[in-house]
């Protein structure tokens, strides 16, 4: 039985925007987006009920399925900002996690009244470590206590996603019973984490592939991975993961989450949208949006973005080196496998100027700032570019002008010629 086609109608009530699955030879994933619960619990992270209602409309602008918006249970502002965030965020799915204690479901569905469309996310751990030194109590207890939250669950909402907690570590025969048992409880989501960055690629592809063809009634839920970023492999799992049949991944903007983070967002999505080769699967993400998204998270938690993050890092699509800068404004393609204006990240910025400069960059943003300078004089400012640039992190256009000013003085005319031979192609610092 193949889960995808079998479960048409729930995929396609998630699926707001983008290719459906069956109408595209391009699959469609579900983005369940954690920034605002597996993240904001990280240290840094926190943010008030104001700021999560700002970013959970960041998200819906984002074109994320669904928003996991915290733990009610966890404190009353948690609480708080579920419920304002369901009342005023009206587009995806909002969902709320809880144990599987019964006051936890009854708070999570109390937070989650105002929603159009809510889901109560229940968790509980399975691996046998879990259950013996964390919760002290059996395999058949951690079963029932699965069961009973899902079917209370259920009372509250019809779209209920159980998470088995370490599930990567966990017995795959006991993993099995649970799935089953709660499936037929009601749950429609079954997400099974690498809670704790352990697993590798080939290992979680084979992973979901075993459960999904084990697990007799798993075409009545969505499979779904969650991946932790301790060995810096959460992006490289959860892609593994959809190859293994899963079609909603945990994820969050700049990766934020409990110690080393979540999966990435924007690598996730830009990953499918570049290799599509490899990859025949896509999301509904407006990726255009991407830039904007990770710098409004990074200015209300001030917390920077790395400089060199993949897709939203500064860095990501800037070159300093001559070699690149030349290639770069020849052909893009040279060193860039996707436009900047693709996720939201200015042109402008692509190329620094500093000590590894080339002299065409310097020609280039001289233009750009509306000087066109002889042969000489670009010699002249482009020498002046490199050794500024010994001292400098970076070039900013003030300097730049400052220079062009200084070498078109006429005290310095004579040396501008004097430079003009020295270097014809100019890829900077020693190259
Ligand atoms: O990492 C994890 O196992 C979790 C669950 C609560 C989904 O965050
Ligand atoms: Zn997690």
């Amino acid at each position: 039985m193949d889960l995808f086609f079998v479960n048409h109608y729930r995929f396609d009530f998630y699926c707001t925007q983008g290719h459906h699955e069956g109408m595209s030879t391009t699959a469609r994933v579900i983005v369940f987006d954690t920034t605002l619960r597996d993240g904001e619990q990280a240290p840094g992270y926190s943010l008030d009920v104001t700021s999560k209602l700002t970013m959970a409309h960041a998200l819906d602008a984002l074109g994320v399925d669904i928003i996991e918006a915290g733990f009610p249970i966890a404190s009353p502002a948690d609480s708080e900002a579920v419920r304002q965030i369901a009342a005023g965020v009206r587009r995806p799915v909002i969902a709320a996690l809880a144990r599987t204690r019964a006051q936890d479901i009854e708070e999570a569905a109390r937070a989650l009244a105002p929603a159009g469309r809510s889901r109560i996310h229940t968790f509980l751990a399975t691996s046998d470590l879990h259950l013996s030194a964390k919760l002290r109590i059996t395999r058949d207890e951690c079963l029932d206590s699965a069961v009973s939250a899902v079917t209370l669950a259920r009372n509250f909402t019809d779209d209920v996603e159980f998470s088995a907690e370490d599930a990567t570590r966990s017995d795959r025969d006991f993993l099995c019973r649970v799935i089953e048992a709660v499936i037929n409880a009601g749950c429609t989501t079954v997400n099974l984490p690498d809670t704790v960055g352990y697993a590798t690629p080939d290992e979680l592809r084979e992973f979901f592939e075993e459960i999904i063809t084990r697990v007799p009634n798993a075409g009545r839920a969505i499979f779904s991975t969650h991946c932790h970023n301790d060995l810096g492999l959460a992006v490289a799992n959860s892609l593994a993961a959809i190859q293994g049949g899963v079609r909603q991944v945990e994820c969050s903007i700049n990766g934020i989450g409990e110690r080393a983070g979540n999966a990435s967002l924007e690598e996730l999505v830009m990953a499918l949208r570049v290799r599509p080769d490899r990859l025949p699967f896509d999301t509904g993400i407006r990726s255009q949006a991407l830039f904007e998204t990770s710098q409004l998270l990074s200015t209300l938690t001030s917390e920077p973005v790395q400089a060199n993050k993949a897709i939203v890092g500064r860095n990501a699509f800037a070159h300093e080196a001559g070699i690149h800068q030349d290639g770069v404004l020849k052909d893009a393609r040279t060193y860039e496998i996707m436009k900047p204006e693709d996720v939201g990240q200015s042109v402008s910025s692509r190329l620094v100027l500093g000590r590894h400069s080339g002299r065409h960059a310097v020609q280039s943003r001289c233009e750009t700032l509306g000087f066109t300078l002889t042969p000489a004089e670009v010699g002249e400012v482009y020498h002046a570019v490199i050794s500024l640039g010994e001292h400098r992190k970076s070039i900013g256009d003030g300097d730049l002008r400052r220079i062009v000013d200084r070498v078109r003085t006429p005290a310095s005319a004579s040396a501008a010629a004097s430079t003009a031979h020295v270097e014809t192609v100019g890829y900077g610092h020693g190259v």
